[in-house]
C-alpha cells in the first residue's frame, strides 16, 4: 500500500507524536543543527511548516515563538492545517523551518518558493531532509517501507533543486551529524516503533536494521543513533537594482 502524503499522517500522527511526546528529547540536536550556522536571538519569530505535534517551541531559546502549521491532521489533533496550493493566511518571519517533510513533497520548488515568499528580508528559511542515495534513505525506503503498513518512498534532497527555488540564494547546503539521544536500548526501540509506524516488527530485526544501516554508538547516558541529515539555508534573493 502506498497512500498519498494526507492519509499517511492520518494513519502514522498518532504513533509519531507519540514517541515525540514520550521521549521529547531524543531528537533535540536534530532541531537544533537547523540553527548551527546562523543561531536564535532572543525575540525571533519562527514560522515551522510542517510542524507535526509542534515540537520546535521546546528547542529554541527562551523569547523566540514559533508558530506552528500542519498539512494533514492526526498528530496532537490541535493542528492548525493549510493547503499547499493556496495562499497562506499569515505574514512574513524572521525564520521559517522545513524539517524531515520535503522527501515527500513533490514540487518541492515551488513549496520552498512559497516558504520563502514568508521569509523576511534578512530572514533564513531552513530546511533539512535525508539526503539522496545515503544509507538513512535506504533505511526508510528499505526497512521502513516493508514494515510501516503504508510503504516509504521518499524523493530525497539534491542540490539543484534548492537552486531551482524562484526569489531564494542558496547560503548553506551541507550534511550534519544530528544523532538521537536515548536512555536505553528499550527507549530507542520504542521511539523508532513508533516514529516510524512500524507494525509487527520484531525488536531484534529493528536493531539490526538499525545498527546496520544508521549506526549505534555509546552515548554517556544511553545508546546514541548516528542520524545525518542535510541541512540547507536558503535566503530570500537580493532585489537586483537597475540605475
Ligand atoms: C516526519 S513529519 C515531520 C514533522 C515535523 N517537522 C518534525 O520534524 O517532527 C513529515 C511531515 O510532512 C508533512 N507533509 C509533507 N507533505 C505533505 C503533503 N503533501 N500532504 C500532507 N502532509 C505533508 C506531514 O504533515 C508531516 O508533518
Amino acid at each position: 500500500m502506498n497512500l498519498e502524503y494526507g492519509d499517511i499522517f492520518e494513519v502514522r500522527g498518532q504513533p509519531y507524536h507519540r514517541a515525540m511526546t514520550r521521549h521529547p528529547r531524543a531528537r533535540r540536536r536534530e532541531f537544533e543543527q537547523l540553527f548551527a550556522r546562523r543561531p536564535l536571538m532572543g525575540g525571533e519569530t519562527i514560522l515551522d511548516l510542517p510542524a507535526g505535534g509542534g515540537y520546535l517551541q521546546a528547542m529554541v531559546p527562551n523569547g523566540c515563538t514559533v508558530e506552528g502549521y500542519e498539512l494533514a491532521s492526526g498528530f496532537s489533533g490541535e493542528e492548525k492545517l493549510l493547503e499547499p496550493a493556496e495562499s497562506w493566511p499569515f505574514g512574513s518571519f524572521s525564520r521559517v523551518v522545513c524539517l524531515a517533510a520535503l522527501h515527500h513533497i513533490q514540487d518541492k520548488a515551488s513549496f520552498l518558493g512559497q516558504l520563502i515568499s514568508h521569509t523576511e528580508p534578512g530572514g533564513v528559511l531552513h530546511a533539512a531532509d535525508v539526503a539522496r542515495d545515503s544509507p538513512i534513505a535506504a533505511f526508510l525506503d528499505g526497512f521502513v517501507g516493508r514494515f510501516n503498513g503504508t510503504g516509504h518512498e521518499g524523493a530525497y534532497l539534491d542540490r539543484r533543486m534548492f537552486e531551482q527555488v524562484e526569489g531564494a540564494q542558496v547560503a548553506a547546503y551541507e550534511d550534519r551529524d544530528c544523532p538521537w539521544a536515548f536512555g536505553s536500548q528499550a527507549a530507542m526501540l520504542e521511539f523508532c516503533t513508533d516514529l516510524f509506524g512500524l507494525q509487527d516488527c520484531p525488536p531484534a530485526e529493528l536493531l539490526a536494521a538499525l545498527e546496520r544501516h544508521v549506526g549505534i554508538a555509546n552515548g554517556a547516558d544511553g545508546p546514541i543513533l548516528n542520524w545525518r541529515l542535510t541541512y540547507v539555508d536558503l535566503v530570500p534573493a537580493q532585489a537586483v537594482s537597475s540605475t
